[in-house]
């Protein structure tokens, strides 16, 4: 693959620990274990696309500049490797054994996606930690650490990650989009950053593949690609059904369908992030929700989607009975 071809998560991560946003207080410690050279195992845990395996190749770089070379100062290892309890025993013992190079304090082993392994696997890298702790120092990430096993995470230092904020996502966004030469609108780029919901790979992803479709991208465009509905949509047709307008409704929900070519399911979870921000009693919200799960589940029994979609606008005009 050409160097211009590569996705833009990759040709756009972040190389360095200063580039890294929205993290500073574990950037700040990280630093300060690079000038310390030296750092105990560390757990990097948090939402996806937060910058958690940026942050560990970063570390890398910062501590190897130009030494860095694969199975002699680090090794990287991801769920897609095997990862059972030989390869614990073998290939990642042998790595963790042998002495770092001459100049080298200790190498870095990165283990991302380490929730994915099995018990067993984990408790045979304790072993492994310990007695190598002088050699090699582990990095393991993951979404949640309350995968990990305890022993593990008593023997790490743990860095909570949080989800990126909307405005360091949206500037984010511009820098690439600049570089690229493409240009979202204003509104599109507060979409990007909505359907992105703190996750700063999925902003990016959806910048790429708006870009592929046009130079330039709007709101229209990004919750297309998103499969998501622009949220006065969604509104609009809510509005109508609680306002005792079941045709209407119906039939607004039918453009929709149309116009976008969403699944059953798919519209269901587009009204349920919608409901909470509607200006509507409690009371109401809460019929809503139980519909809505009703529904989700009829769908997943295999009901057929127009009639399904159509019921469940008919019981949101009932609802209004209740109040
Ligand atoms: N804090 C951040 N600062 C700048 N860019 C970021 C940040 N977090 C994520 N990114 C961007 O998102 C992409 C994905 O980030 P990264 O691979 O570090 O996510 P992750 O936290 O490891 O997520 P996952 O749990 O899904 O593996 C990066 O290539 C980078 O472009
Ligand atoms: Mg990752």
């Amino acid at each position: 693959m050409s160097v211009e071809n590569r996705p833009f998560v990759e040709k756009y991560r972040p190389r360095h620990l200063d580039d890294i946003v929205n993290q500073e207080g574990i950037i700040k410690r990280l630093k300060q274990f690079i000038k310390d050279k030296s750092m105990p195992h560390l757990i990097f845990a948090g939402p996806a696309g937060t910058g958690k395996t940026t942050s560990a190749l970063a570390m890398v770089r910062e501590l190897y500049g130009r030494k860095m070379a694969v199975n002699r100062t680090y090794l990287e290892l991801n769920a897609s490797d095997a990862r059972g309890i030989d390869v614990i025993r073998t290939y990642i013992k042998d790595f963790a054994k042998a002495r770092p190079p001459i100049d080298i304090p200790f190498k870095i082993l990165i283990l991302d996606e380490a929730d994915n392994m099995t018990a067993p696997a984990q408790q045979a890298l304790r072993r492994t930690m310990e007695k190598y702790t002088r050699n090699c120092r582990m990095i393991l990430i993951c979404n949640y650490s309350n995968k990990i096993i305890p022993p593990i995470q008593s023997r790490c230092v743990v860095f909570r990650f949080s989800s990126l904020n909307n405005e360091d996502i949206k500037k984010r966004i511009k820098y690439i989009a600049q570089i690229e030469s493409i240009s979202p609108t204003n509104g599109g780029l507060n979409a990007l950053v909505e359907v992105a919901r703190g996750d700063c790979r999925r902003a990016i992803n959806y910048l790429q593949s708006c870009g592929t479709i046009s130079k330039k991208i709007d709101e229209e465009l990004v919750f297309r690609v998103a499969g998501e509905v622009p949220p006065e949509k969604i509104k609009e047709i809510l509005d109508a059904a609680l306002k005792s307008q079941l045709q209407l409704s119906i039939k607004l929900l039918n453009d929709l369908i149309n116009d976008y070519g969403l699944s059953g399911l798919n519209i269901i979870k587009n009204i349920h992030r919608e409901i909470y921000d509607l200006e509507i009693s409690e009371v109401l919200k809460i019929g809503l929700t139980k519909l809505l799960a009703e529904f989700e589940f009829r769908l997943s029994q295999g009901g057929t989607e127009v009639i399904q979609l159509q019921a469940l606008l008919a019981k949101i005009v009932m609802l209004q009975d209740f109040e």
